[in-house]
């Protein structure tokens, strides 16, 4: 095929850090030559660079150290479940221990899942939506935690487990979201109702609910956020805020808070031009507004730990300019990732082998799928693609593999997971 000369000579640009990286023009991950495991594996590939896993986890709880927060991690399982990954969260700090990271989990399954995987009962924390009775009971039967996000919830798990310690999932009517990664997401909580949490006027009822069945309420659960970045962190703030505002009507009502859990939220970009997500501001943000409450604070982040950590590796199996724009078609579609298409989240896609180059011209991605939306990226300046390149999406280790769904009968991607990086040069 051939490509015409672009007006501009810079390389593209894409997030480079320790794990991710060219070396000799070429994109490797955790110090291994991307192309190469490609050919080794077949494609699509997810790659995992876990170090990355575990980074992200030791900054965020040496955040809220500094913060002078007495923080509680957990990971939302929902966005990567993988025994590899797990592994990797089982290692940091003592199981069951403060310093201990747990899970977020969001469904009987992930109950479920989580505890074959090592973690303990009481370090599950349950956020989930719309749970039916047999959901409940299969929850319930174990020792876990669960914050109810709905009066009609509360009723349900005070009929089936009375006597229980549960938490209230609560809509302060606020949130934050990073407009320029995720522009379609929508806000968790905001003014129009949304189908999550209990709001301010709702809680004497919330309350009293719970009273008749004898459960106490010990946490105040919020998910208020998505994706944010230090621009964000103003919005948030308004949240927490109002978090704290309903934090207070709780222990007025005569409720024992022991943790207030922030949910997740937290983003992490690899676009280079975007500036990352200030941990310290963030943390301070906590202790500024939920401080002086004798409680634990909990977050519980998934895209944060994740998303980075991942990179899907395709080959080009289509070159061709269709109407004077130039077409690569890719062996994989929006079944194996979909964050364009779920989350309006555009993600960096970086020539493996040319991961240096300048581009070449303005390339459409598309995918394997029999639906017109199936685009990864609309005329992006990219360097010469062929038949056979392999291309590499960054960015994408959270809701993708758990995200999986089987449209027009394709496959999965496999997976590799690295829990070491190769030094530079050594392959
Ligand atoms: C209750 C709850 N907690 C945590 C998360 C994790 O969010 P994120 O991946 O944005 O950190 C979610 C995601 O939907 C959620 O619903």
């Amino acid at each position: 095929m051939s490509t015409t000369a672009h007006q501009t000579s810079e390389t593209v640009p894409w997030r480079r850090r320790p794990g991710l990286e060219a070396i000799g023009g070429r994109l490797a991950i955790a110090g291994r030559d991307a192309e190469q495991l490609a050919r080794e594996h077949g494609t699509p590939l997810y790659v995992f660079d876990l170090e990355y896993v575990r980074e992200q986890l030791v900054a965020l709880c040496s955040a809220l150290e500094r913060a002078g927060v007495r923080g509680r991690v957990r990971i939302a399982l929902k966005a990567l479940r993988d025994p590899e990954y797990l592994a990797v969260v089982r290692s940091l700090g003592t199981p069951g221990g403060p310093d201990g990271v747990g899970i977020d989990a969001c469904s009987p399954g992930e109950v479920e899942h989580a505890l074959a995987n090592g973690f303990l009962p009481q370090e599950v924390s349950v956020t989930a939506t719309n749970l039916s009775e047999a959901d409940c009971r299969t929850i319930l039967q174990h020792p876990v935690h669960v914050n109810a996000d709905l009066i009609t919830q509360v009723e349900r798990i005070g009929r089936l487990s009375p006597g229980r310690s549960i938490g209230l999932r609560l809509n302060p009517r606020a949130g934050a979201i990073n407009r320029r990664t995720s522009p379609t997401t929508t806000v968790y909580s905001g003014e129009r109702p949304t189908k999550f949490g209990i709001y301010l006027e709702d809680l004497p009822a919330a309350v009293e609910a719970a009273r008749r069945h004898g459960l106490r309420l010990d946490t105040a659960h919020f998910h208020v956020a998505n994706g944010i970045l230090t621009e964000d962190l103003p919005d948030y703030e308004r949240a927490v805020a109002a978090m704290a505002v309903m934090v207070e009507r709780m222990l007025e009502l005569g409720c024992t808070i022991r943790e207030i859990n922030v949910g997740g939220g937290l983003g992490d970009s690899a676009r280079s031009y975007v500036t990352p997500l200030d941990l310290d501001a963030w943390a301070g943000i906590l202790k500024r507004h939920l401080g002086d409450f004798d409680a634990v604070i909990a977050c519980e982040p998934g895209e944060f730990v994740a998303i980075e950590s991942g990179v899907l590796l395709a080959e080009v199996v289509t070159v061709e300019r269709r109407l004077g724009h130039l077409f690569a078609g890719l062996d994989v579609g929006w079944n194996v990732i979909n964050h364009r298409f779920v989350y309006g989240h555009d993600m960096d896609l970086v020539h493996c082998a040319r991961a240096d180059a300048a581009p070449a011209d303005n390339v459409t991605f598309s995918g394997n799928i029999n639906e017109g939306p199936d685009l990864f990226a609309d005329d992006l300046p990219f360097p010469p693609v062929e038949e056979g390149d392999i291309v590499a999406m960054l960015g994408t280790g959270a809701y993708s593999v758990t995200n999986y769904h089987a449209h027009c009968l394709r496959p999965p991607a496999g997976i590799v997971f690295f829990a070491d990086r190769l030094p530079v040069g050594r392959q």
